[in-house]
């Protein structure tokens, strides 16, 4: 929906050069964009240089038919709505582009108030379609995840971010998986005053890549064979807004060379088009690869690489700020079960957490509680609840209203320890628990272990 402060640019295409004035002067004003044109020539190429929201659009021209007008305008941005401006007697023509697409008309003599409302609710339609396009791709139904954390690495990250919000040069986010390298994108957007605009997200890693550029930059119907209908591309879409290239180093060579000319000359350009459209959208990148050594291999362009790292934001791994632990778990227990009593977990099973490597880092500490909560007994995560290779030499851990196991739990724990800590060898597991090795095996067989 139309939001506060939002500017509407409004293609007005008629020969009468009174009735341009008279539109420019009484629809125009701050918040709407008028500009003006007497000929389907001039329209058809101010339409494909620039982005416009809404066309009131006259059918008679002198060089040219409106329906034909209106059937390229659809053709090249099918969101845009129309509308029809007729003369005294051309109801029927009106009523074909009603067919064809146009949003709605209005007879000459104009009644400025009609027209006035008219535009605002074409304008609203207009919004809608391009933010049901958007969700499509932006998967805006998330709200923004908070930085949880408060350790002096977090802290430096969240100064970084407010610091190149507001700015419109491009970050690069680098860091390892799982890092949250995501969430910060999405709050360099919320921060910056693009935030009532599109966050277009478009993981490079995952789409067939030969399909990818067509997907960022669009195409004219007919531009190749396949292409039956002409999309606008993504980056149209991220207009205004911010574009969010995830995996930035999967991306091709050919599709970098084409990105750099966008970031250079802020134009782009649909395939099968000739005309380059100005674009305004400010790139975030983000990569768990190294991109300098990418560069050295010759698989990332080293301009395009230039070009991205104005601005870098590395993410710390989790083992590295293990004071946000304690933080992180309090959340994600929090969040994972909304609503309902948060669960608590054993100071045993926290000293496990806090000793781990994380080496999928924040994604993998929401991972392991999800499961804990699964094995939770009374709403108590306990070292049990923990995968094996967390609790590293396995502990002992009683629950509160069940102070004791029975001594097969014991046993069976006891010879996983072992079993654990010699690798799985079970001469040597059999020495250290002063058994023989049939013994061994056998207690294996009855507690039904590997
Ligand atoms: N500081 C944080 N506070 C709370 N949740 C976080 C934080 N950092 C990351 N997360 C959560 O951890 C998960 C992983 O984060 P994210 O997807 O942003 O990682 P990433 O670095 O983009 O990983 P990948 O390289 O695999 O794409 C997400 O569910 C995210 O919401
Ligand atoms: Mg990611």
């Amino acid at each position: 929906m139309r939001s506060e402060g939002e500017t509407m640019h409004v293609l007005v295409v008629d020969d009468e050069p009174s009735i341009r004035r008279l539109i420019e002067k009484e629809l125009g004003g701050p918040r709407r964009r008028i500009t003006a044109v007497g000929s389907a020539k001039e329209a058809q190429q101010i339409f494909s240089q620039e982005t416009f929201d809404l066309v009131l659009l006259d059918m008679r021209l002198p060089d040219g038919n409106g329906l034909e007008l209106l059937a390229q305008f659809q053709d090249l941005a099918p969101e845009v709505q129309v509308i029809i401006l007729t003369g005294y007697g051309e109801v029927e023509n009106a009523v074909q582009a009603m067919k064809l697409g146009a949003y709605d008309y209005i007879g000459k003599p104009y009644a400025l108030e009609r027209l006035d409302m008219v535009m605002e609710k074409a304008f609203q339609r207009t919004c809608l379609q391009r933010e049901n396009r958007m969700l499509r791709h932006a998967r805006s139904a998330q709200v923004t995840p908070n930085l949880v954390g408060h350790s002096s690495l977090l802290e430096n990250i969240r100064f970084l971010i407010r610091k190149v919000a507001p700015a419109q040069v491009p970050v690069l986010i680098t860091g390892e998986s799982g890092t949250g390298k995501n969430v910060v994108a999405r709050q360099i957007h919320e921060l910056s005053d693009r935030r009532d605009q599109p966050l277009i997200t478009k993981n490079c890693g995952t789409f067939q890549k030969d399909l990818l550029r067509s997907e960022l930059f669009g195409y004219r119907k007919g531009a190749f064979t396949g292409a039956n209908e002409s999309y606008e591309g993504l980056l149209s879409i991220a207009h205004r807004g911010t574009m969010f290239l995830d995996e930035i180093g999967e991306l091709s060579l050919e599709v970098q060379s084409a990105l750099l000319r966008v970031l250079e000359n802020k134009t782009f350009r649909r395939l099968g088009e000739k005309e380059e459209k100005r674009l305004d959208v400010r790139f975030i990148c983000a990569t768990n690869r190294n991109l300098q050594a990418e560069v050295e291999a010759g698989r990332f362009s080293e301009a395009m690489y230039h070009r991205l790292n104005v601005f870098n934001i590395s993410m710390p791994p989790l083992r590295n700020r293990k004071d946000d632990i304690p933080a992180l778990i309090e959340h994600f227990l929090g969040r994972l079960r909304p609503g309902e009593r948060m669960a608590r977990i054993t100071d045993r099973a926290l000293q496990c957490l806090m000793a781990y490597d994380w080496p999928g880092n924040i994604r993998e500490l929401q991972n392991v509680l999800e499961r804990g909560l699964i094995l939770a007994e009374d709403d108590l995560i306990t070292t049990r609840s923990l995968p094996q290779e967390l609790t590293g030499q396995a502990v002992v851990e009683t629950t509160v209203d069940r102070p004791f196991l029975p001594l097969k739990a014991v046993e069976r724990q006891h010879i996983l320890a072992v079993l654990q800590y010699v690798d799985g060898s079970r001469t040597r597991a059999a020495e250290i628990l002063g058994i023989g090795r049939k013994t061994l095996y056998r207690k294996l067989q009855q507690l039904s272990l590997p």
